[in-house]
């Protein structure tokens, strides 16, 4: 099974990409770290800790104490609205006794699955840019990266331009696409498809042992159909950035460098851009990433269904 160090702002979609990687027997979680984002950090990690006990996730695995706070000197903001108070939409998660390990425990997890590890990243990317300024070298290390995020030449989700995890820290964006190799983007273009529409809530609720999922899909789709009443469904950006680990046929990729709007005033900011127009000359970029830009609704239908469900 692939091994995978999930960096997380534990709302929905996170929980779902959890939910899912437990029942997943080709992805082997071997530590989550709690960022804030949806949520505060806080909340982020109370309820990692509550869905390890409601799914019996082993307890082996270390639950990490993330960043706070993103590297552009701002306070976070957080999204009740998408999410619910505490991130898991109606459901206030039980208090359970847990040892918090230190950011720090990072680095031993990088040196014991040394050239295996994967870390997919599905929040705000301040402490995934934390440990490049930290251990630059250590990263090296590190197999392969994903990374939930940005909006290329789609909408974005925060702002006409932006999408919410490159929004939060573009300075971290920026860290992280500049020195870590092997890195795959699943930005919007691919996540705002993969849609999980009530008959499909409905039929894993069923099917599957996937407790709490049904309330929160509930809770998910009201909001997403109230900003787009057209949307069949709702998007699950997180756990379909993790499906990508292990069916990367599921996409359709294209390999380019990526600029990331620095300004945090104005229009532009955390804006992705790659160079998207027709024809190959402007390909040749000093450092490339691979990027998802669409997404195979019929192969993402039934492997999630699938995989949920066990059958
Ligand atoms: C991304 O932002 C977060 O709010 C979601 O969990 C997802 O990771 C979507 O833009
Ligand atoms: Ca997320």
């Amino acid at each position: 099974a692939k091994k995978v160090l999930l960096f997380g702002d534990i709302g929905i979609d996170d929980t779902v990409a959890l939910i899912y990687a437990h029942f997943n027997d080709e992805i082997d979680i071997v530590g989550v770290v709690a960022d804030y984002g949806n949520v505060s950090r806080e909340d982020a990690m109370s309820n990692i800790r509550y869905l390890f006990n409601l799914f019996n996730f082993p307890n082996n695995i270390p639950v990490i104490s993330g960043a706070e706070m993103p590297l552009t000197a701002e306070l976070p903001t957080y999204y009740p609205e998408i999410h619910g108070v505490h991130g898991l939409g109606p459901i206030v998660p039980d208090d359970f006794e847990f040892v918090i390990e230190n950011f720090l425990e990072i680095v031993n997890i990088i040196k014991m699955y040394k050239d295996e590890l994967i870390i997919v990243n599905i929040g705000r990317l301040t402490s995934l840019a934390t440990l490049f300024i930290l251990y630059k070298e250590l990263m090296g290390n590190v197999k392969e990266f994903y990374i939930m995020g940005g909006a290329f030449g789609v909408p974005g989700n925060v702002t006409p331009v932006a999408e919410a995890n490159f929004h939060a820290d573009p300075v971290a964006v920026k860290i992280v696409l500049s020195y870590a190799n092997n890195v795959t983007i699943i930005p919007l273009n691919a996540t705002q498809k993969a849609i999980v529409t009530p008959e499909m809530v409905d039929y894993i609720d069923h099917f599957g042992k996937t407790a709490i999922f049904k309330s929160l899909m509930n809770f998910y789709t009201e909001f997403y159909q109230e900003r787009d009443p057209t949307l069949q469904g709702s998007p699950v950006h997180d756990a379909l950035t993790l499906m990508a680990v292990i069916h990367p046929e599921m996409f359709t990729f294209n390999s380019r460098s990526i600029e990331i709007g620095q300004h945090l005033e104005g229009p532009a900011r955390g804006q992705s851009i790659a160079d998207i127009r027709p024809g190959d000359q402007f390909y040749d970029n000093e450092k490339n990433h691979r990027i998802a830009f669409d997404l195979d609704y019929e192969t993402f239908f039934h492997n999630f269904l699938s995989v949920m469900t066990g059958k």
